[in-house]
């Protein structure tokens, strides 16, 4: 990656063992993994980039939806060959899997996949190392076969009351943009949903932890930040002087303070936690980026009330309402969930008729999937197979076609861009808008990981090309 020097692989200094780790689920998850790494670097594990001569394996897991989940013994039954071949070689692989899976469904893990040594939850990962220890001196102990057998694995699926952000070692930045978990945990038991079960209830960071690690982190180079939460705006983290808690509005303006640090984005959030405080956020703040994960999940009341999100449809427009006042460049992405028990056609189409109204950039939609222990799994008026298959259809169809018509109303527009990436060619860079758009632009690598005015030549229905605006500008 153009800018960013780095030992090549295998030959840092004091690293001597591989570790691969393959993440699925959402952003929390893909910040535990940059976190597990952390923990275990002075263990002596480097991370690379296939599982292939990886002398420890970790995947983090999802249980969000069905799919997601048997994903996971399906990847394993990968791994345990890998696994037996380096054994085979004299070498060792501990198998770990961490996330939301793992929390689930840990005992049931060791018992159908016994050639996994590690089953980590979510909140346990500041334990890793000595975990892998004990695995590793297993594994001499037992010629390479690790933890291996029935009953041996290792596995810790705690709720400890000391978080593992308090363990943490001082974060590492690839680039210019990192994510940075400041909530954990939902107490808000939507029917249909895994989370508050597998992340455990809601806690939000101290805000001097927080600061300290987003300073830690522009220090490092990194110029636009997220804020991740199961519910991230339904941030109350305690105040560094002992006063009142800090809101995520508040916490906002505090991060905006940090000299370097030229954006902030925050997700998800949750219509019913979305106040004033951070409403005012995005009118005063120029870091804030214009662009917001808001799910909506239904257009139905009746739905809306049935999966326990705790507003109206008429509720979620007139926050989207205050925040269009606030700052009129806002634009929404949103997830929904088509076919949850009980929906008929007019549920369905009140949904869409939601989607005109507001009008999304972006969004993700979803079959609702039937999760073991939610309430909403039991119901007896589960939505037919062909029925859901139909309805996400015409709604991704719609949502498509609202996306495709943002990216053309883009042409002409001036935007800042963060260039983060290469591009597919040399010369060209690619980047994020302020509404998460790729675009690619011609520039010069040593652009890379800056901010600059593109104007925008063309669209597609998932990308913007654009040239730098002062170049297009000198040759009109
Ligand atoms: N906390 C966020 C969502 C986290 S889960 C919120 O409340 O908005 C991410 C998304 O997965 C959800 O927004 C929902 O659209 C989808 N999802 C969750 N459980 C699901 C299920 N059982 N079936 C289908 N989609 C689901
Ligand atoms: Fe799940 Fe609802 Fe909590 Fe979001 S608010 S994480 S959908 S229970
Ligand atoms: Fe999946 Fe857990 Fe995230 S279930 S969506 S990895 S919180």
């Amino acid at each position: 990656m153009p800018g960013l020097w780095r030992f090549p692989e295998g030959t840092s200094p004091g690293l001597t063992k591989k570790l691969f780790i393959r993440t699925y689920g959402c952003q929390m998850n893909v910040y535990d993994s940059g976190r597990m790494t952390d923990v275990l670097a002075p263990l002596g594990y480097e991370a690379i980039e296939t599982p292939e001569g990886a002398d420890m394996v970790v995947i983090n897991t999802c249980h969000i939806r069905e799919k997601a989940s048997e994903k996971v013994f399906s990847e394993l039954g990968r791994l345990r060959l890998l696994k037996d071949a380096r054994r085979a070689e004299g070498g060792t692989m501990i198998l770990a899997v961490a996330g939301c899976v793992a929390q689930a469904e840990g005992a049931f893990i060791l018992e159908r996949a016994p050639f996994v040594d590690i089953v980590l939850g979510p909140q346990t990962y500041h334990r890793l190392p000595e975990m892998v220890a004990r695995a590793e001196r297993a594994a001499a102990e037992n010629n390479g076969a690790g933890t291996n057998g029935p009953g041996v694995g290792i596995l810790d699926t705690d709720f400890p009351a000391d978080t593992k952000f308090d363990h943490l070692p001082a974060p590492t930045a690839e680039g210019s943009t990192a994510f940075l978990s400041v909530q954990e945990g939902c107490d808000k038991f939507c029917t249909f949903c895994v989370v508050p079960y597998t992340r455990g209830a809601e806690y939000s960071r101290p805000a001097a932890q927080v600061i300290d690690e987003a300073r830690q982190l522009v220090a490092l180079g990194v110029r636009e930040m997220t804020l991740l939460g199961q519910n991230v705006n339904a941030y109350h983290g305690a105040a560094p002087d002992g006063g009142a808690e800090w809101t995520l509005g508040k916490l906002c303006r505090e991060l905006a303070a940090i000299e370097g640090l030229e954006r902030i984005r925050y997700t998800t959030s949750h219509p019913r936690d979305l106040d004033d405080d951070l409403i005012d956020a995005h009118r005063d703040l120029p870091q804030m980026m214009p662009f917001l994960h808001l799910p909506v999940q239904s257009g139905s009341d009746r739905i809306l009330r049935a999966m326990n999100r705790g507003h109206t449809a008429a509720e979620y427009e007139a926050k989207v309402a205050r925040l269009r006042a606030a700052n009129p460049d806002i634009a929404l992405s949103s997830d929904f969930i088509v076919g949850f028990p009980g929906e008929t056609d007019a549920d369905f189409a009140e949904t869409l008729d939601l989607v005109r109204r507001v009008g999304f950039i972006q969004a993700y939609s979803f079959k609702y999937s039937p999760r073991p222990g939610t309430p909403a799994a039991t119901l007896e008026t589960q939505v037919p197979e062909d029925v859901k298959s139909q309805r996400l259809a015409a709604l991704q169809a719609l949502l498509l076609e609202q996306q495709a018509a943002f990216n053309d109303a883009c042409v002409g527009r001036e935007m800042d861009v963060l260039l983060d990436r290469p591009g597919r060619h040399d010369g060209q860079m690619l980047g994020r808008s302020p509404y998460m758009q790729p675009v690619h632009v011609e520039a010069a690598e040593a652009l890379y990981g800056q901010v600059v005015r593109l104007r925008i030549k063309s669209a597609t229905a998932s990308s913007l090309a654009g040239v730098l605006a002062d170049v297009s500008a000198a040759a009109e």
